[in-house]
């Protein structure tokens, strides 16, 4: 994804990209003391602000760090940051952090304010032609901890996870522990077998995706079968298809698993119907009122 922010937001100011500052004792940077959101845009419309807002609640539950907005001003900030950057088809990226702490401590204070910091991130368009060559994946340790529920902004684990799939020359990698899958670098991963969804059920093993729940709903509502449960990685090599899902990447197809074709080898049948599905869910939400 190439970012090209122009005007971004901070501690209630928007400012040229440039000009947007923080202080080297910000927890954030000392720490990766914070979360973060991703929430596509679509025509202005986000996506599914309300699930996104929900997932920060409970991120920030999580770490202790009281919502320093309710869900309108994050509304009335994100709409007024959309219209100051030129785009259609976007992505805004949300960040808070603990804030700026006098001295280097881990223990959490009450009464420092939090910086909040948000961008409007560029997405190519996805092309139906390109997103259909799919993907080509490895299988890696996922040795992450026990709170990948979280979405936070201490991604390190997640950049050596990625820099794997790089080192091997493939786009991205997926992510296994004690031999049961858990996710995707920074996506939820689906299979199909027997025309039935398969994919792991939420807890702490995995981020609760937006766009898994918006996959899993939308093919219920076309009567496919879909399955919550554990998954062995043993499944993944008698998989009909898998996928990657995220906001960013919308609904990935892998062809190649560790060297080896999934299923066919393409981008299948249940990928395509679902991916239109999904490709219609936006348009609706794109000429929404
Ligand atoms: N990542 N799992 C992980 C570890 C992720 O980082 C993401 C998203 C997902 C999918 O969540 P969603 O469908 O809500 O995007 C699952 C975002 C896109 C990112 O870090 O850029």
């Amino acid at each position: 994804m190439n970012t090209q922010p122009n005007i971004v937001y901070l501690n209630g100011l928007y400012l040229p990209v440039e000009e947007a500052t923080i202080p080297v004792m910000d927890r954030g940077f000392l720490f990766g003391d914070g979360v973060y959101e991703v929430i596509p845009v679509f025509g202005n419309k986000l996506l599914r602000l309300d699930e996104h807002l929900q997932r920060l609640q409970n991120s920030l539950n999580r770490i202790s760090l009281p919502n320093p907005h309710d869900n309108e001003e994050w509304a009335e900030i994100f709409s007024a940051l959309i219209n100051k950057n030129d785009g259609d088809d976007r992505a805004l990226y949300l960040q808070i952090s603990r804030g700026v702490y006098a001295k280097r401590d881990l223990t959490i204070k009450a009464g420092h304010a939090p910086t909040v910091f948000a961008m409007v991130l560029q997405v190519t368009p996805a092309d139906i032609e390109i997103v259909s060559a799919g993907i080509s994946v490895i299988t890696v340790d996922d040795f992450r901890w026990n709170a990948c529920d979280i979405k936070s902004t201490s991604l390190v684990a997640s950049v050596m996870l990625k820099q794997q799939a790089v080192a091997a020359g493939v786009d991205d990698a997926i992510l296994i522990k004690n031999s049961m899958l858990s996710e995707g670098t920074a996506s939820n991963v689906f299979l199909v077998k027997n025309d039935a969804l398969i994919t792991p059920p939420t807890g702490h093993k995995l981020l609760p995706g937006i766009t898994r729940d918006l996959v899993i709903e939308i093919a219920k509502n076309s009567t496919i079968l879909v399955e919550e449960r554990e998954v062995k990685e043993a499944e993944l090599y008698n998989a009909d298809e898998i996928w990657m899902t995220s906001s960013t990447r919308e609904i990935a197809p892998v062809i190649s698993l560790n060297g080896e074709a999934v299923g066919s080898g393409t981008a299948g049948k249940m990928w395509k119907r679902v991916m239109d599905l999904y490709q219609q869910y936006k348009q609706v939400l794109r000429t929404s009122d």
